[in-house]
């Protein structure tokens, strides 16, 4: 079994780092070092993924620790350009773990498809005809995608709804195993499109997939004790649990805020994304895709709520996330991204739903990171001393002197390339 704690794992070089998680996860080095040496996708892989292609555009590709899903630990391979997300989420993983992980379910996986009429004379007769016909347009629609009924998955079901006088629409359900669907919905609402319009006597309009993914959500809850809400457990205060429960006030605190105003929730799921989108772009899917049916998702009440919840029960913060989440394993870029198949690889998911499971407990620990940050200290500490690190960097500070020219930086005036410049200056001087 996987151990996602690697301790120090930060402190690693990036040789280091990679022998440590080829180690942990039984995975040969060399293909590890090819794949993300190129970037994860050459400029001829990329040529037959898009059009028009110059090249192709690097992220940071890192791990976040410490994850516990269901009772495994998993290694979650993240892309993201902002410093201090990958960090922050493996740091609130850790205080999740410690009340037994993340319990995640997939309580069903079908995307919605929509078949669009319009010009229709009578749509209440239409909407009748409509489902009387329902097992044969589920027949049309299954002959449309054989190779996803031989794996078991397939049309399920279909509603109707009427949206004005004229106008109805075909919802139906589909079971696309371990794809994302995207296709297949389409080729199943391409197939079914003309039948339905004549069955409706309307005009055929639009035949697509919705993004707003609601049958096809994902439930994460952690339970937190609150002694380990604590930055450094024990030695901030006598009374580390008294602390520990002020933490977890603040964070209910913050929930309620998001609960209450749109103008925060909007933030507070900003929060959220920085690490199921991490996830998603790291395993090669649709983030567009995703963040669209999140927001949609939000709002479903009529007004913009947060997705994730938290509240302070006796010694324990729990918190509750609950999101669509339409991922695939299979299909789509992944067949021709080295480093999204590499990324599968590591995380050692078996499904679609056990990716959309990790991926939104990264994120609910990414929303306990921000709201334990700003329920705190705020989060310019921690962002200040990583800013720092890119600064010197951008100064051209090398090896070990990006961590001295950094803590320099961090130790108080202004965080500026000139004084970045300076300090190294100073500091090779003495050497
Ligand atoms: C920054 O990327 C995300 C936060 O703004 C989220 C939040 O405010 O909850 C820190």
């Amino acid at each position: 079994m996987v151990d996602s704690r690697i301790t120090g794992f930060y402190k690693l070089s990036i040789d280091e780092r990679r022998e440590a998680v080829a180690r942990a996860l039984g995975i040969e080095l060399g293909r590890l070092q090819r794949t993300l040496d190129s970037g994860g996708l050459t400029p001829a892989a990329a040529d037959k993924v898009v059009e028009n292609v110059l090249g192709v555009y690097a992220l940071p590709f890192g791990v976040a620790l410490n994850v516990r899903v269901n009772a495994s630990d998993r290694l979650v391979p993240m892309v993201v350009e902002e410093p201090s997300v990958i960090a922050a989420a493996s740091n609130a993983a850790r205080m999740a773990r410690a009340g037994g992980g993340f319990v995640a379910a997939v309580p069903e996986a079908l995307m919605r498809g929509q078949v669009h009429v319009y010009d229709v004379s009578d749509s209440e007769a239409a909407k009748r005809r409509l489902g009387a016909a329902a097992a044969e347009l589920l027949g049309s629609a299954s002959s449309s995608v054989p190779d996803l009924v031989a794996l078991g998955g397939g049309p399920r079901s279909l509603e109707v709804r009427v949206l004005d006088r004229a106008t109805l629409v075909v919802d139906f359900f589909v079971d696309c195993r371990d794809a994302m669907g995207a296709n297949m919905v389409n080729t199943i609402a391409e197939a079914m499109g003309p039948r339905v319009a004549e069955l409706a006597g309307g005009a055929l309009g639009l035949r697509i997939l919705s993004n707003l993914c609601d049958r096809r959500t994902v439930r994460v809850r952690a339970e937190v004790p609150e002694q380990e809400l604590l930055s450094s457990r024990g030695t901030s205060s006598d009374e580390p649990k008294a602390e520990g429960g002020r933490v977890a006030d603040g964070i209910e605190v913050a929930s309620r805020f998001a609960e209450l105003d749109p103008y925060r929730a909007t933030t507070h799921n900003k929060g959220i994304m920085n690490g199921v989108d991490a996830v998603v772009l790291a395993t090669g899917n649709d983030f567009r895709a995703v963040e669209a049916g999140a927001h949609s998702y939000a709002s479903r009440s009529g007004r913009y709520a947060p997705l994730a919840t938290w509240r302070h029960r006796g010694p324990t913060l729990v918190g509750e996330l609950e999101m669509p989440l339409a991922l695939g394993t299979v299909g789509g870029t992944l067949r021709a991204h080295p480093a999204a198949r590499l990324a599968l690889e590591l995380l050692g998911v078996t499904s679609a739903s056990e990716l959309a499971m990790v991926a939104a407990s990264v994120g609910l620990a990414s929303n306990l990171a921000a709201l334990r940050a700003l329920a705190t200290e705020g989060i310019q500490k921690g962002h200040m001393a990583l800013h720092a690190r890119s600064v010197a960097i951008t100064a051209e500070a090398e090896g070990d002197e990006v961590e001295r020219v950094a803590a320099e930086l961090a130790r108080g005036g202004p965080v500026t390339l000139e004084r970045a410049q300076a300090v190294l200056e100073g500091l090779r001087a003495r050497r």
